[in-house]
C-alpha cells in the first residue's frame, strides 16, 4: 500500500503536468466553447445590426414616393371619420383638373412629365437608334411639320385607299371593283398589320401573362372611336360628341369626292355614315365594360388556334370567318407562319360571342339591304375604314409591325 501510496503520490505528483501539457480540463474546454459561441454570437449580433434591413426603401426615389404620399394626405381629418379626406385631402387641397382635361390624378402628371421627356428624345436625331425608334422619330417628324401636311393637302389619304380596298362611300361602282374579292380576314388583317388599327378584333403579340420569357399572341375586344363605351348612348352629354363624329366622317367623304370629281349627294353619305355608327353602337355594346376586366385570371384564356375557330367562329357575309388565315395575314408581315396548335389568348371570350350574335343579327337588319351596299361586307368594310380614320388612338400604334419584329426577330 505504501509503495502504493508512494507510487500514487509520485503519480499524483507528476501526472498534473503531463495532463496539462495534453489537453484541457473539462471545465476549461467549457468555458473556451462558452466564450467561442459567444464572440460568435456577439459578431452575428454586429454583423446583424450592421446590415439590418427594416423593410424600408431608403432609396431616394422612394424618399421622394413617399414624400408625395404624405403630401396627398390630410393628417389632420380622422381616418376612422372620414378615410377619404384622411387619404386623399392633401391632394384635394392642391390640385384642381386643368380646364383641358375630364381628370386628374398621378397617372395623368406622370404622363405628362413623361411627354416632356419623349419629345426630348424624338426631337434628338441619332445614328444609332434601333429601327423601331428610327420610325418613332420619323412619325414623330412627320406630325409636327404642319407646312409639309398642309402642302400634301388629302393626297397621301387618297393615295392610301385603293391600298385597302378603298372606302365605299367615296368611291363609285365598290360593289364589283372591290367588294367582290373583299375578304373579312384580309381587310381587318391589313389595317391592323400595315397602319395599327385593331378594328372590330384586336390582335396584338405580347407577353404572356403567366410566363414572362414568352410572347404569345393575343386576341381581345377592340378599342372604340369614342373614347368609352358610355359614349355610345349618345344621350345628355354624349349627344354632341356623336353628332361630331358621325359628321367630321360626312365632311371627310365629301371633301374626297369632290376632290375625285364625283358627284356629291349629301343625303345619301350621311345616311351610310349614320348606319355604319348605328354597327359602332352595337359593337361597343358587345364590348366588356373596364370595371369588369379587373381580373387577370378570367382575361387569361388560353387555347390552341383550332380551339379559338372551334368555338369562336364568326360569321361575317354569310361566310365563317377563318381565324387561322387572319393571324397568318398579319403574321406574314413578319414572315412568320402559325399552325394550328399555336396557343393564343383570349382576353374576352365574351365578347368574341356577343359579336358573333350581333354580325349574325345585323345580317338581317334594314340597313344592309341597302341598294348601294350591295352586300354585308360593304358596311363592315365602311365600319373598318371609318374607324382607321376616325379612331383616337394614338397614332405610334402605326410603329406596331416593327415591334413584333423586334419581339420575334
Ligand atoms: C418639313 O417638310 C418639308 C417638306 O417635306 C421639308 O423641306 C422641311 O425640311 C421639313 N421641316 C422640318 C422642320 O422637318
Ligand atoms: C400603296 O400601295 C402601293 C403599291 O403597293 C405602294 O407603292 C404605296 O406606297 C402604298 N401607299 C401607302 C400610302 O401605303
Ligand atoms: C416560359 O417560356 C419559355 C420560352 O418560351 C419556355 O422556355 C419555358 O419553358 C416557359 N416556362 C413555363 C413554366 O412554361
Ligand atoms: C377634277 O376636275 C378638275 C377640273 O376639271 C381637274 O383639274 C382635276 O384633274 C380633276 N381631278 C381628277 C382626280 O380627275
Ligand atoms: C341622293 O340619294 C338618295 C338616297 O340614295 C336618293 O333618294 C336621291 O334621289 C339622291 N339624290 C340625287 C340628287 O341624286
Ligand atoms: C346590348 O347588348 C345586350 C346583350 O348583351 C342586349 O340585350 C341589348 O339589347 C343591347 N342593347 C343595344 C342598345 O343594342
Ligand atoms: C372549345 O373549348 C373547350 C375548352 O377550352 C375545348 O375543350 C373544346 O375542344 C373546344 N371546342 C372546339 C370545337 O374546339
Ligand atoms: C382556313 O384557311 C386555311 C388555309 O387557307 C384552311 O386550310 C382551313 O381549312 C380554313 N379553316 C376554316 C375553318 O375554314
Amino acid at each position: 500500500m505504501g509503495k502504493s501510496e508512494s507510487q500514487m503520490d509520485i503519480t499524483e505528483m507528476n501526472t498534473p503536468k503531463p495532463k496539462k501539457k495534453l489537453g484541457w480540463s473539462g471545465l476549461e474546454v467549457g468555458l473556451a466553447v462558452v466564450v467561442l459561441l459567444l464572440t460568435i454570437v456577439a459578431i452575428t449580433m454586429i454583423v446583424l445590426y450592421a446590415t439590418y434591413d427594416d423593410g424600408i426603401c431608403k432609396t431616394p426615389d422612394c424618399i421622394k414616393s413617399a414624400a408625395r404620399m404624405l403630401e396627398n394626405m390630410d393628417p389632420s381629418a380622422k381616418p376612422c371619420q372620414d378615410f377619404y379626406q384622411y387619404a386623399c385631402g392633401g391632394w384635394l387641397k392642391r390640385n384642381v383638373i386643368p380646364e383641358t382635361s375630364s381628370r386628374y390624378s398621378n397617372f395623368d402628371i406622370l404622363r405628362d412629365e413623361l411627354e416632356v421627356v419623349l419629345k426630348d428624345v424624338l426631337d434628338t436625331p441619332s445614328t444609332s437608334d434601333i429601327p423601331a425608334v428610327q420610325k418613332a422619330k420619323t412619325l414623330y417628324r412627320s406630325c409636327i411639320n404642319e407646312t409639309a401636311i398642309d402642302s400634301r393637302g388629302g393626297r397621301p389619304l387618297i393615295s392610301l385607299l385603293p391600298n385597302v380596298s378603298e372606302w365605299p362611300v367615296a368611291t363609285t361602282d365598290w360593289d364589283t371593283s372591290y367588294g367582290t374579292a373583299w375578304t373579312a380576314e384580309t381587310a381587318i388583317a391589313q389595317l391592323n398589320a400595315r397602319y395599327g388599327k385593331k378594328v372590330l378584333i384586336n390582335f396584338f403579340v405580347g407577353t404572356d401573362d403567366k410566363n414572362s420569357s414568352a410572347h404569345i399572341i393575343h386576341i381581345d375586344q377592340p378599342g372604340l372611336g369614342l373614347p368609352s363605351r358610355d359614349y355610345y348612348e349618345c344621350t345628355g352629354a354624349y349627344q354632341e360628341a356623336c353628332s361630331a363624329y358621325v359628321d367630321f366622317m360626312i365632311s371627310v367623304a365629301e371633301l374626297i369626292l369632290q376632290e375625285r370629281n364625283i358627284s356629291v349627294n349629301e343625303s345619301d353619305i350621311s345616311a351610310q355614315m349614320r348606319r355604319v355608327m348605328d354597327l359602332e353602337k352595337e359593337i361597343a355594346n358587345a364590348t366588356t365594360k373596364s370595371e369588369d376586366r379587373n381580373d387577370p385570371l378570367l382575361l387569361y384564356n388560353k387555347m390552341t388556334l383550332a380551339q379559338l375557330q372551334g368555338n369562336y367562329s364568326l360569321k361575317i357575309n354569310n361566310k365563317v370567318f377563318n381565324w387561322s388565315e387572319f393571324i397568318n395575314a398579319i403574321m406574314s408581315t413578319v414572315q412568320i407562319n402559325v399552325d394550328n396548335t399555336e396557343h393564343v389568348i383570349v382576353y374576352d371570350p365574351d365578347y368574341l360571342l356577343k359579336l358573333k350574335i350581333l354580325l349574325s343579327l345585323t345580317l338581317v337588319m334594314p340597313f344592309v339591304s341597302h341598294k348601294r351596299e350591295g352586300f354585308y361586307g360593304g358596311v363592315v368594310h365602311k365600319y373598318l375604314m371609318y374607324f382607321g380614320f376616325c379612331a383616337q388612338q394614338s397614332d405610334v400604334s402605326a410603329v406596331d409591325v416593327s415591334i413584333i419584329d423586334g419581339i420575334y426577330a
